[in-house]
């Protein structure tokens, strides 16, 4: 999994890892900085990981190699984006074919990028939700795999909303992430066929 922050979504992975029944199971946790809450998650688990930052390499093509070499040493089946505030490169697509997958918190084609639940309200929007979708090229432009609502309140704020949103979230990333594993997928083009 690479992650960026506070990690519930890692915590959410990690906890269904010992349900039995549950068939992913975390192999590491990469960062783009080091000292944040993620990392100490993962600690804890005692789950190996890694800190790749942007900041250590002359260009982005070379942090993207970098990462590409440090995630793909563990030969992960799926690679889970939850959190991470990095856009991954062409390299590392090109090792994972649609292998990568991301959560967001709105509903895509809607709000993608950095500030989604700040733009949902800003929109006026009365429903807003989560994507798991698998990462091409594009900023949150990948096939959907999966999707939940959740609806605005009036008076939300983005601490809010988000906050509902990742309760939804966990629990779809979590569901999604062991049907990918358990039956397995296809992509035909757009569409996302699990089993
Ligand atoms: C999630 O809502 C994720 O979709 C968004 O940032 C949040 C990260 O939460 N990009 P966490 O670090 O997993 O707690």
């Amino acid at each position: 999994m690479l992650v960026s922050g506070a990690g519930s979504n890692l915590q959410a992975l990690l906890d269904a890892g010992d349900q039995p029944g549950f068939s992913a199971a975390v192999v590491a946790v990469g960062a783009d900085r080091p000292g944040i809450p993620a990392l100490d998650r993962s600690a804890s688990a005692g789950i190996p990981s890694f800190v790749v930052p942007v900041a250590d390499f002359d260009d982005r093509a070379a942090w993207d190699r970098a990462l590409t070499d440090a995630v793909s040493a563990y030969r992960p089946d799926l690679v889970v984006l939850a959190g991470f505030m990095k856009i991954v490169g062409t390299e590392f697509l090109r090792c994972f074919p649609a292998q990568v997958v991301n959560t967001h918190p709105a509903l895509l084609p809607a709000f993608p990028g950095a500030h989604p639940v700040r733009d949902t309200l800003a929109y006026g929007a009365k429903v807003s939700g989560v994507t798991v979708h698998l990462v091409d090229a594009g900023v949150d432009t990948g096939p959907v795999i999966a999707q939940a609502t959740v609806d605005v309140r009036p008076g939300d704020t983005e601490q809010a909303l988000h906050e509902r949103i990742k309760r939804v979230e966990r629990a779809l990333l979590v569901d999604t992430v062991d049907r990918m594993v358990r039956l397995g997928y296809s992509v035909n083009g757009r569409e996302v066929v699990l089993g």
